[in-house]
């Protein structure tokens, strides 16, 4: 009795397995959209804003693959389903906030999002956390976040 019931749950684990296998494959050849812009439109929080090149560096590199028309995707991105959730990272980071953009945000919508930014930068909410620990020269340091955070606060009481 114990030999059959053994044999039963190897079964079970066998058709679990291939079925596994099987949807796996065939979630491979779900395509995602990209995300890729080569043109950096004139309404970009760069080109309005002329934001000193260190600034811009990092903004770029630590918050533009989600929160852009552009998005330098990883080789991994290749595999599902990892590209679909890059994918929703960007849906909903560039809903939330698309820097290419900004010179369409009324002037209350740019303060709130200004607000929001250095929030989320002080509170080390953003970058996600997901994203710096594959991304290690997205994370900002102490130094980088006071940087920014100055310089933003100074776009905030210019607006
Ligand atoms: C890996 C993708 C990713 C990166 C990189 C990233 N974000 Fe985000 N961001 C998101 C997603 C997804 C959301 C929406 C969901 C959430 O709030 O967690 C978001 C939301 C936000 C919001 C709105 C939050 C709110 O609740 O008001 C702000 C502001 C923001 N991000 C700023 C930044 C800044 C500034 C950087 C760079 C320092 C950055 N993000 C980097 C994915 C990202």
């Amino acid at each position: 009795m114990a030999v059959c019931k053994s044999k039963l749950t190897e079964k079970v684990v066998t058709i679990i397995g291939s079925i596994l296998l099987v949807v796996l494959v065939g979630i491979q050849f779900v395509p995602t959209k990209p995300n890729l812009s080569e043109i950096v439109p004139e309404t970009d929080f760069m080109v309005i804003n002329s934001v000193p090149k260190t600034i811009q560096n990092k903004l770029q590199v630590s918050c533009y693959d989600c929160h852009s028309n552009n998005t330098e995707y990883p080789w991994y991105n290749k595999i599902q389903p990892i590209a679909w959730i890059l994918e929703d990272h960007v849906v909903q980071g560039k809903e939330e906030l698309n820097f290419n953009e900004w010179g369409n945000y009324s002037a209350r919508r740019k303060n709130s999002k200004l607000k929001s930014i250095i929030s989320q930068i002080e509170d080390d909410e953003m970058p996600l956390f997901s994203y710096t620990i594959v991304h290690g020269d997205a994370k900002l340091s102490e130094e980088d976040k006071k940087e920014i955070i100055k310089y933003l606060t100074q776009v905030k009481k210019d607006l």
